[in-house]
C-alpha cells in the first residue's frame, strides 16, 4: 500500500521533469496581530511557462489568482476571501498582487474572526499550471493586548529637552491602528504610536499611558516622566557670560576712543611747535598743548570719526579713561 503510493508520487514527480518547477513564497509564514491592525501577508509566485505534451512544448499563462481561508488546497468553488474571477470583492481582503509573480495580500482592520491559516493558489489555462503552496500564512488575532510605553531616555529629562514615548505590545504587534495617548487620565490629542514631546517644560511632568484605539480597558500601566527644572546655577553662568561680553565691548570701545584723542592731541602739539618755529603767528596753546584754532578741531574730529570705524582698541591705554571722557567734551567744545 505504502510503496504504491511512493510509486505514484514518483511517476508524478518524473512526469514534471523537464519542465521548470513553479513555485510560491509566503515572507513569513506564522504572523501575530492586535485586533484592528491592517496585515500584510506578502508573497510571490512563479507559474510554470509551459508544459509538454505529446512531444509538444505547450506555453501556459495564469488567468486565475485567489486566496482561501483554513482549506488546503483553494480549488473549486472553495470559498474564498479573494478571488479575481468574482465580482464580488470584500474590502477588507485586497490583492496587491498581479498575474504575474507578485500574490500579497493585505486584511484591513482585522478581527478575531479572521483568525486563520491563508492560502494562494494560482490557475493557468490548462490544468498542469494550477498550484496551491498548502504550508499558507497562519495569522492570529490577539483582541487583549498587553500595551506598553517606553521611553527613548530614562523617565528623567531636563527642561528643554525632547523625550519620545512609544507605544507597543508584544509579541503581537499593530499596524495602522489608531492609539490614544493619556497624561495623568487626561486624553491627549495625538493619536499615533509615537508621541513626541519637546522643548520640555515642567508641565509636561506626570504619569503618560497609550491604550488601542477607544478602548480604554486595554490602558498600559503609567510612564512616569519627570521634567527637571533647568539648574539655576547654570542660568547666573549664563547672564554673568552675557554681562562680561558686554563689558569687553565697552572697554575696547573707550580705548579706541582715547587712542584716537591723544593721537590727534599729539599731532596738535607737533604742528603748533612747527608754526611756532618757523615764526608764524599762532593763538596761544591750552594747558595740555591744546590748539585754540577751530578750523583745525573741525578738522581733527573727522578724522577721528574715519578712524573710529577701523576696530584698533589698545588695551594700554585702559587706565587714562578719565581723559577719554574729559576729550570727549573737549572736542563737541
Ligand atoms: C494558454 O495561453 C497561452 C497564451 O495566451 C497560449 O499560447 C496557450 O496556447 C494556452 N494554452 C492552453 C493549454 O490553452
Ligand atoms: C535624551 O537625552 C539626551 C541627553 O542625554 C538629549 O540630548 C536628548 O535630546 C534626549 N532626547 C531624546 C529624544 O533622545
Ligand atoms: C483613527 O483616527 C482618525 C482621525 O483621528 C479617524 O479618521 C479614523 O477613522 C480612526 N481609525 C480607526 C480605525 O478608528
Ligand atoms: C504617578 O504615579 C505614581 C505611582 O506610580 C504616583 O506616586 C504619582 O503621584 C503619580 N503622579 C501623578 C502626577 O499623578
Amino acid at each position: 500500500m505504502q510503496v504504491q503510493q511512493l510509486m505514484i508520487v514518483w511517476s508524478f514527480k518524473l512526469l514534471l521533469a523537464g519542465a521548470q518547477d513553479r513555485t510560491i513564497t509566503y515572507l513569513f509564514t506564522r504572523t501575530c496581530a492586535v485586533e484592528g491592525s491592517t496585515v500584510l501577508l506578502p508573497c510571490s509566485f512563479t507559474p510554470l511557462k509551459s508544459f509538454i505534451i505529446d512531444g509538444i512544448n505547450v506555453p501556459l499563462k495564469i488567468i486565475r489568482v485567489r486566496w482561501c481561508r483554513n482549506h488546503p488546497v483553494c480549488q473549486g468553488d472553495t470559498p474564498s476571501v479573494f478571488d479575481s474571477d468574482s465580482l464580488d470583492v470584500d474590502p477588507q481582503f485586497q490583492y496587491l498582487g498581479d498575474m504575474e509573480g507578485k500574490c500579497t495580500l493585505q486584511i484591513s482592520n482585522i478581527q478575531l474572526k479572521d483568525e486563520a491559516t491563508y492560502r494562494f493558489r494560482m490557475e493557468a489555462n490548462d490544468s498542469a499550471g494550477h498550484f496551491t503552496n498548502p504550508t499558507g500564512v497562519m495569522v492570529q488575532v490577539e483582541g487583549n493586548p498587553v500595551m506598553r510605553v517606553t521611553g527613548s531616555n530614562n523617565s528623567e529629562v531636563r527642561e528643554g529637552q525632547a523625550v519620545s514615548l512609544q507605544c507597543s505590545t508584544s509579541p503581537c504587534s499593530f499596524h495602522r491602528v489608531n492609539i490614544s495617548w493619556f497624561r495623568d487620565d487626561h486624553a491627549l490629542p495625538e493619536a499615533g504610536p509615537t508621541l513626541h514631546l519637546g522643548p520640555l517644560t515642567a508641565k509636561d511632568s506626570g504619569n503618560y499611558s497609550c491604550a488601542l484605539g477607544t478602548r480604554t480597558q486595554s490602558r498600559s500601566d503609567p510612564f512616569s516622566l519627570q521634567v527637571e527644572a533647568d539648574s539655576e546655577g547654570e542660568t547666573s553662568h549664563r547672564i554673568l557670560g552675557v554681562a562680561v561680553a558686554v563689558l569687553v565691548v565697552v572697554i575696547a570701545l573707550a580705548a579706541l576712543m582715547l587712542f584716537l584723542v591723544i593721537k590727534r592731541r599729539r599731532s596738535a602739539v607737533s604742528r603748533s611747535a612747527e608754526q611756532r618755529h618757523r615764526g608764524d603767528v599762532v593763538l596761544p596753546s591750552g594747558p595740555n598743548g591744546e590748539a585754540q584754532r577751530t578750523d583745525q578741531n573741525v578738522e581733527d574730529v573727522s578724522y577721528a570719526a574715519v578712524h573710529f570705524k577701523q576696530k584698533k582698541p589698545s588695551r594700554e591705554l585702559q587706565p587714562h579713561a578719565d581723559d577719554v571722557v574729559y576729550s570727549a567734551v573737549v572736542t563737541r567744545g
